[in-house]
C-alpha cells in the first residue's frame, strides 16, 4: 500500500478533504500509511470494496447491535460492510461517508437490495454531521473512528454523541484505541473464537495479500487456501467493539462541538 500512491495523487482529494487528510498541504502517502488508504477509497474503490468483503466482521458484533430501533445513524459507512447488516434492524439509516466513489458503490448494493430505500447515503465527516441533534437511536462507525483530528478525533466523538438521542447508544466497531475510548466513558465487549479472512477465491487471497499484507503472501501462497486466518496476514480481527449509552438526561453537554 506505501508504493501504490504517490504525493501526484493527492489531487484527489477536494478541499474539505484536503483541509482533514493533508491539514499542511505537503502529505506523502509513501510515508503515511493512513493517507494511502483515503486515496485508495477515491482511486481505487471497487479494490477497497473487495477486500472490505473478505474481512468479515464476527457475528457477534452483528448480534450485539440493537434490533427494532427507530433511526440509525452510521458514520464513515464506505462501501457498506456494516451498512447492508443495518437495514433490518432501524425503521430508517443515515449513512454518512465523505468519499464520493465508495458513496456509489454503496448506493448501487443498496438499490439491488431489499429494504434499501430505507438507506439515506450522504455527504458528511465525523467532525460535522449533516443530522440533527438527538437524530438517531444508534449511532455507529465501523472500521472508520480514530483519535486523529482527521478521522475522527474528540470534535468527531462528540458530534456522534449529538446526534445520539438520551438514552441511545454510540458504538465504535472494531475500534483502534480502546483506551482513549475508555477514558471517555467507553466499555469494550470482545467477542471469542477464531477467525479467518474470506476471499473470494485463492486467486484473490494471493492478489489481495501482495497488496494488503506483503509480509504474509508468501505463506497465503504456501497456505493455497481461499481463508487465511487474521494471524496469518498480522492484523487484529474484527472481533471487539466499544459502546457507550447516553444518559437519558442532563448530560449531553449541547453547543460542544
Ligand atoms: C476502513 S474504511 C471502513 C468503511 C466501512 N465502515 C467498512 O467497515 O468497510 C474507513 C472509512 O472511513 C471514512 N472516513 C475517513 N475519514 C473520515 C471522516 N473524517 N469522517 C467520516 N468518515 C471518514 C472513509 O472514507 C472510509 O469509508
Amino acid at each position: 500500500m506505501r508504493k501504490r500512491y504517490t504525493a501526484a495523487d493527492l489531487g484527489v482529494f477536494t478541499r474539505e478533504e484536503a483541509t482533514r487528510f493533508v491539514p499542511r498541504g505537503d502529505g506523502d502517502p509513501r510515508n503515511d500509511v493512513v493517507l494511502a488508504w483515503e486515496l485508495l477509497y477515491r482511486l481505487e474503490p471497487e479494490l477497497y470494496d473487495r477486500l472490505s468483503r473478505a474481512e468479515r466482521l464476527h457475528p457477534g458484533i452483528l448480534g450485539w447491535l440493537p434490533c427494532g430501533v427507530d433511526r440509525i445513524a452510521e458514520v464513515g459507512a464506505g462501501t457498506g460492510r456494516l451498512t447492508m447488516e443495518l437495514l433490518d434492524r432501524g425503521r430508517s439509516v443515515v449513512a454518512v461517508e465523505p468519499a464520493l466513489a465508495l458513496r456509489r458503490i454503496l448506493r448501487r448494493k443498496l438499490a439491488a437490495a431489499d429494504h434499501g430505500d430505507r438507506v439515506r447515503v450522504v455527504h458528511g465527516f465525523f467532525d460535522q454531521l449533516p443530522l440533527p441533534d438527538d437524530f438517531a437511536d444508534l449511532v455507529v462507525a465501523c472500521s472508520a473512528f480514530t483519535p486523529a483530528p482527521g478521522h475522527g478525533g474528540e470534535a468527531g466523538l462528540a458530534e456522534m454523541e449529538r446526534v445520539c438521542r438520551p438514552g441511545g447508544c454510540v458504538a465504535i466497531i472494531w475500534p483502534n484505541h480502546l483506551g482513549w475510548l475508555a477514558t471517555r466513558g467507553y466499555r469494550h465487549v470482545s467477542f471469542p473464537g477464531a477467525m479467518s479472512v474470506e476471499f473470494g477465491s485463492y486467486q484473490e487471497a494471493v492478489e489481495l495479500a501482495e497488496i494488503f499484507y506483503p509480509k504474509a503472501a508468501d505463506e497465503v501462497r504456501r497456505l493455497g487456501r481461499r481463508t487465511v486466518p487474521f494471524e496469518v496476514v498480522g492484523i487484529n480481527p474484527p472481533r471487539d467493539l466499544a459502546f457507550k449509552v447516553l444518559a437519558l438526561t442532563g448530560g449531553k453537554g449541547r453547543g460542544r462541538r
